[in-house]
């Protein structure tokens, strides 16, 4: 993974901006944890936390705490000996982190078998798929309590000690939203605001806006929803191992930023979303790879070539618009019943950026034909879109086709 691919920095304002980051250094020191210090992993038994442990292990680190509110699981247990194989002592502790009580019992477990604790790896965090319409208070309490209360909880407790870091893991949804994860969004957006407000108080701290871990953990969990999947993939989204999170995360811990985005991302992708709207100054800086031109042959392309090529010039246009039909209903998942009629607006109709694009590619590739992202953002009909179609159709590729075929 490309260093320019994954890091963005987040300016110091409590609203974050992408930009590509000036500062990443191509060979930084080699962060070294203390050995008479204690270090910990709250969400420790989890994916992210057990590689975490590992992480800091290998750094030096002799004492670590692993918090979470269940038992070790088998893989938590064997990740656990590891460890210790590795010389490290290792106390597990089974508490809540939005429970105050909680955390101070963790410190006074620690006061009482292990050294002070030098850093803080906030890694708790519950992330359920929920539709707005299905949210309830408890639903977003749920979510919203490792992430605000156990910061919370865990700042008041350790104020008065002397931290090397307090890293806070919050996530991608925080800067650009998830659907299905709005209540996931609010909570990693108080991580982040959290960061810089320890900053202003000049204590240590970096929020890191995570994108999608491989191997496991909770983004895993969330593959079996086909929305989030279909999501992640769309907006071009690409797993990463923890390993290459920590290190990046080494990176940002040494530049001393407040907050920093890791992300693995396909910029072609993303950036044509992200502009399908406006044109956005920054982005200008990311260099993406521009479609290759259309070179199709008729077999390789959609059905509705065929049937446009054995149609008279008189039927072309009302094949276009019964296919452009069926294509918005199937990009906004309408049922079979709910055929949409020629003149039904595309915005009325929710189409919203990824949507737009998915209509875009259907075009591309099946027709040969490229209508641009922001034309079915603009509020027009489908017999608008049939129509444009229509003059390309006359005009180029598929005119072009038809004739020689
Ligand atoms: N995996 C990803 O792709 C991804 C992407 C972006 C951000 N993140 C963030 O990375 C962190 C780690 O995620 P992961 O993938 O490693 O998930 P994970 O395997 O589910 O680990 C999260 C851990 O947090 C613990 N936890 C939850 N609520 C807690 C609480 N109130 N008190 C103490 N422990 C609590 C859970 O254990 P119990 O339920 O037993 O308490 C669980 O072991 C999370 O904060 C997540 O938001 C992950």
């Amino acid at each position: 993974m490309e260093m320019s691919q994954i890091a963005l920095r987040c300016d110091t304002r409590y609203v974050a901006r992408l930009m590509p980051s000036q500062k990443v250094q191509t060979n930084p020191q080699s962060i070294n944890l203390h050995s008479h210090a204690t270090y910990l992993i709250t969400g420790g038994l989890g994916h992210l936390g057990l590689n975490t442990a590992r992480w800091m292990v290998d750094k030096g680190a002799q004492h670590i705490v692993l918090v979470g509110r269940s038992d070790a699981s088998d893989t938590a247990r064997q990740a656990i000996t590891q460890l210790e194989d590795n010389g490290a002592q290792v106390l597990v502790v089974k508490a809540d982190v939005s429970s105050r009580a909680d955390v101070v019992r963790i410190f006074e477990k620690i006061k009482a078998y292990y050294p002070p604790v030098r850093g803080i790896f906030h890694a708790a965090g519950v992330a359920e798929f929920h539709p707005l319409q299905d949210m309830t208070p408890q639903l977003i309490k749920s979510v919203l309590d490792p992430k605000v209360a156990g910061t919370w909880n865990l700042h008041e407790i350790t104020l008065g000690m002397k931290l090397d870091f307090f890293v806070c893991i919050s996530s991608i949804a925080s800067v650009w939203g998830s659907e299905g994860l709005g209540h996931y969004a609010a909570a990693s957006h108080f991580l982040d605001i959290f960061a810089h407000y320890r900053h202003s108080l000049k204590l240590p701290a970096l929020t890191v806006n995570v994108g999608a871990l491989a191997d496991g953990g909770m983004h895993y969990r969330h593959q079996k929803h086909t929305v989030m999947r279909e999501r992640v993939t769309q907006i071009g989204l690409k797993h990463y191992s923890p390993q290459a999170l920590l290190k990046m995360l080494e990176y940002s811990l040494e530049m001393g930023v407040a907050q920093q985005v890791i992300i693995d991302i396909d910029w072609t992708t993303f950036k044509e979303l992200y502009e399908a709207r406006e044109h956005r100054t920054l982005l200008k800086q990311i260099k993406v790879q521009l479609p290759k031109p259309f070179k199709g042959q008729l077999g390789q392309l959609g059905e509705v070539l065929h049937q446009l090529k054995d149609a008279s010039k008189g039927d072309r246009y009302d094949i276009l618009l019964a296919y452009v039909q069926n294509k918005v209903a199937r990009v906004l998942k309408l049922e079979d019943s709910q055929l949409p009629t020629p003149e039904q607006n595309l915005m009325f109709m929710g189409m919203d950026s990824l949507t737009a694009m998915e209509l875009k590619n259907n075009f591309q590739n099946e027709l040969g034909i490229d209508i641009p992202t922001v034309k079915f953002l603009e509020g027009t009909t489908i017999a608008a879109l049939a129509n444009e179609l229509a003059q390309e159709d006359k005009k180029r590729e598929i005119e072009f086709l038809v004739t020689r075929k």
